[in-house]
């Protein structure tokens, strides 16, 4: 077997071998954004900010909330930061957690937990922290993981995969709050992907169908599913799940999590005001310790960490393209998408969901709605897809045609129209083919 350092640094290398960014996290290319501000000096002070005062992190949460009502907004703001109630109470949780691999589960005992409690003090330190997170830190137990694992014919069904190296990133064993070895999950299981063996950190993992694993479980234990949760299940399909714990019905694809540090909203009907790193880690403090059914918080050393690491991640190289293509294919973007494409990603401020016209139940929903929608990074669009927010079409060709608009087109999700962004599905073929190119080539 490899050395599990030299696995890591190899891994680390996948996911960046396109360029080599010369500061961990790569300097920024949108013009709205000051050079100062996203400096590593700065990001170190800010660190400081948001681990040490209170304050700051219940200011960057309040700007950070793009709709105070929906659910999500409403949790965070009742709980959150608030000194002496709420969830600042609750203790942090430093787990112990190893990856799980082919090799007999040996003892947890004698194991240091994720973080040695020292404060990073480079933003490198940072980003290698947080990728020990990404990995190990568990979400919490999952029975339904555990079960899969069992089942090797189950797992490759669900997308749950191995590494050349034996092992299954996003499943981790760890020591629970109660003392007892649990399987669990982490953000590895929805947010990596695999390649002949090999990991592409931060594409999504298209083939996890979250919604069948769970059923399989109920199915073969015979443990109680409410019928219309299990109903729901059965339609998200691989790449996709229902994040959100209330009864609308909005199923979201997950994305890949490509130029997060130039996209102004996060999350797909844009949630979250991306006003600066402490709003993505406050996103990832209140998801993993909600994720835990509020019982601990994660230390928020470990919350930072995260968002250093997901400014970090790189999409592999693209296909260079045939030149003058790319030319006529520029062109077109910049005269028809760039208002609502423009940022360095490729994404760009909210649209209002009658705007686009696609499925608005996502963003018209209790749970995370703002009643718009984000225009997603395109960066490495070309092998994304499924496409938009709920992953109803499933190539680039079928989101610029009309033949998706008739009642009788199949989709991603059966036979039924899919309606909305309509921008470039009245062009002439080689002006689509153009753009096609130049998108494939982003
Ligand atoms: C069960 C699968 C799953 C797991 C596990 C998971 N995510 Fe996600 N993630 C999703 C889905 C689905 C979305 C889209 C949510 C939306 O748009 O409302 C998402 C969205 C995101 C986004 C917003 C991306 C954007 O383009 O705005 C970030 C950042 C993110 N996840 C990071 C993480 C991190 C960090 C973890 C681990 C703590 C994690 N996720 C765990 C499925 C998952
Ligand atoms: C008025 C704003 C607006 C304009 C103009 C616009 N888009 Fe979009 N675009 C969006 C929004 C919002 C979404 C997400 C919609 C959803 O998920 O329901 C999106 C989604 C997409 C996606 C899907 C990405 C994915 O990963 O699912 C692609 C590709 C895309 N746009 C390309 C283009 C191109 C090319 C043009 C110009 C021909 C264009 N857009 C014009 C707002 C716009």
């Amino acid at each position: 077997m490899i050395p599990r350092s030299i696995t890591l640094a190899m891994v680390l290398l996948l996911g960046c071998r396109d360029r080599q960014p010369t500061s961990a996290i790569a300097a920024p290319a949108s013009p709205d954004i000051h050079v100062d501000t996203w400096g590593d000096h700065w990001l170190l002070e800010e660190a400081n900010r948001y681990l040490d005062d209170p304050a700051h992190r219940r200011r960057s949460l309040n700007a950070s909330l793009t709709q105070h009502d929906n659910s999500y907004s409403r949790q965070r703001l009742d709980h959150y930061a608030l000194g002496a109630t709420g969830w600042d109470l609750l203790p942090a949780w430093n787990p112990v957690s190893v990856p799980i691999t082919d090799a007999p589960a040996t003892s947890l005992e004698g194991v240091a937990p994720l973080w040695d409690g020292r404060r990073p003090d480079s933003i490198a330190a940072w980003v290698e922290l947080g990728r020990a997170v990404f990995f190990r830190y568990p979400l919490r137990e999952e029975s339904y993981l555990e079960h899969a694992l069992a089942r090797p014919a189950l797992a490759r069904a669900v997308g749950i995969a191995q590494t050349s190296d034996g092992s299954y990133p996003g499943a981790v064993r760890f020591r629970d709050i109660d003392g007892g070895t649990k399987i669990g999950l982490t953000c590895a299981l929805c947010h990596t992907d695999l390649e002949g063996g090999a990991l592409v950190v931060g594409r999504a993992r298209r083939s996890f169908d979250y919604g069948r694993m769970r059923l399989a479980y109920h199915a073969d234990t015979g443990a109680p599913v409410d019928a219309e949760l299990a109903r729901r299940m059965a339609t998200w399909g691989p790449g996709r799940a229902d994040v959100t714990e209330d009864r609308d019905e909005d199923p979201v694809a997950i994305p890949d999590l490509w130029g997060l540090r130039d996209q102004q909203y996060l999350t797909q009907a844009g949630t979250i005001r991306h006003t600066g790193p402490a709003a993505l880690a406050i996103r990832q403090e209140t998801q993993l310790l909600n994720s835990n059914h509020e019982r601990v918080r994660p230390p928020r050393e470990l919350a930072w960490a995260l968002a250093m690491y997901l400014y970090s991640l790189r999409a592999p190289a693209r296909p260079a393209g045939v030149p003058s293509l790319l030319a006529r294919g520029e062109s077109l973007f910049n005269e028809h998408c760039v208002e609502c494409h423009g940022n360095a990603a490729g994404g760009g401020p909210l649209v209002t969901a009658a705007r686009v016209g696609t499925d608005p139940a996502l963003a018209t929903g209790h749970g995370r709605g703002t009643g718009r929608y984000r225009p997603p990074s395109l960066i490495a669009v070309g092998t994304a897809g499924p496409f938009l927010h709920d992953g109803s079409l499933a190539t680039l060709e079928d989101l610029f045609s009309t033949e998706r608009l008739a009642p009788t087109y199949r989709g991603v999700h059966g036979v039924r129209a899919v309606p909305g962004h309509l921008w470039g599905t009245d062009w002439s073929a080689p002006d689509r083919t153009a753009m096609l190119a130049w998108l494939r080539a982003r």
